[in-house]
């Protein structure tokens, strides 16, 4: 019974492609993902020898060059790990996206004067790159009869960015609203999710998606406070996050839509957010 349970959360037999591999969430998932038994093949558009070695041993985990708005590099990165791993049977589509906090001043200026190259850029990576991933990857799950898909979705794409957590920068003389694009791109993430299951279903490739909230990160004190009177969960030994997500609180939900403890989960939402969607 023991040997069973185990095996309906292991992550052994998987080849997960996890876009984004470098990043803030994603080299946690990258690390996790491995210890959890997978290969995991990470997707980054320009290699990064220290940040490569920092994501662990070579043997389960290796970063693939290529940029997830373009099919042709997509392709070359799949034929790579086909041929050191065989066929993917997991997709984390993380590589995303967002306005940081020293973006230039337009893009996080008023609606009204969102630049549309940003747009055009955010929309590229964030919803065409999801697209991308999952027909080129998803078609070799489809072709081996076996797979499945998380797509990294967000509370912005859920709900709207509440622009009273950013009065502190107004407060500060900034114009400063959490811009639209980021937003727009992630919510289409969702029906997306349900198209690919009701799609893929019958051939055995699964589509879901993770619902994430803000991760600490330094951010300014301002905004941590207003932030956490939004959280409805605390935790003990977390104050000092104020009640943030770490990076780490992603894993769990992703490696159990990539094992067959979901096996009959499909077209589904898992949110992890702290409470923040529920009031
Ligand atoms: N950090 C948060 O607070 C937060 C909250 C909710 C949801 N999310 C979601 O989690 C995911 C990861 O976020 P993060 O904070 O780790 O982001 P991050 O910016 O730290 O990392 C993103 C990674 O994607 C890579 N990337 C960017 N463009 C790419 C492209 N064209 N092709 C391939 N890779 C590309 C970057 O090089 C980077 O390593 C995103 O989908 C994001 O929307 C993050």
């Amino acid at each position: 019974m023991t040997e069973r349970l185990s095996a309906l959360f292991s992550l052994k037999d998987e080849v997960v492609v996890l876009t984004g591999g470098y990043g803030l969430i994603g080299s946690v998932l990258a690390k996790g993902l491995a210890q959890l038994g997978a290969k995991v093949a990470a997707i980054e558009p320009a290699l990064d020898e220290a940040k490569t070695r920092a994501l662990g041993n070579a043997e389960s985990t290796a970063v693939f060059a290529a940029d997830v708005t373009k099919r042709d590099q997509l392709q070359r990165a799949l034929a790579d790990i086909r041929a050191r791993w065989g066929a993917p049977t997991g997709l984390v589509a993380n590589a995303a996206l967002d306005s940081p906090p020293d973006a230039p001043a337009e893009e996080n200026g008023p609606f009204e004067t969102y630049p549309e190259a940003s747009w055009d850029r955010v929309m590229e990576v964030n919803a065409k790159g999801v697209f991308l991933c999952a027909q080129v990857f998803g078609a070799a799950m489809a072709e081996a009869g076996r797979g499945s898909i998380v797509n990294v979705g967000s509370i912005y794409g859920v709900v709207s960015p509440d622009q009273s957590l950013y009065d502190y920068r107004r407060a500060d003389g900034e114009t400063f609203y959490k811009p639209v694009a980021y937003a727009a791109s992630k919510s289409a993430l969702y029906n997306f999710t349900r198209y690919l299951a009701a799609y893929w279903g019958p051939k055995n490739v699964r589509a879901n998606i993770v619902t994430f909230a803000g991760v600490f990160n330094n951010q300014d004190p301002r905004f941590l406070e207003a932030y956490a009177r939004k959280i409805p969960l605390r935790r003990p030994g977390r104050e000092a996050l104020a009640n943030m997500a770490a990076a780490e609180d992603y894993l769990g939900a992703v490696a159990f839509l990539l094992s067959p403890a979901s096996s009959y989960m499909t077209g589904a939402e898992l949110r992890v957010d702290g409470g923040f969607t529920a009031i």
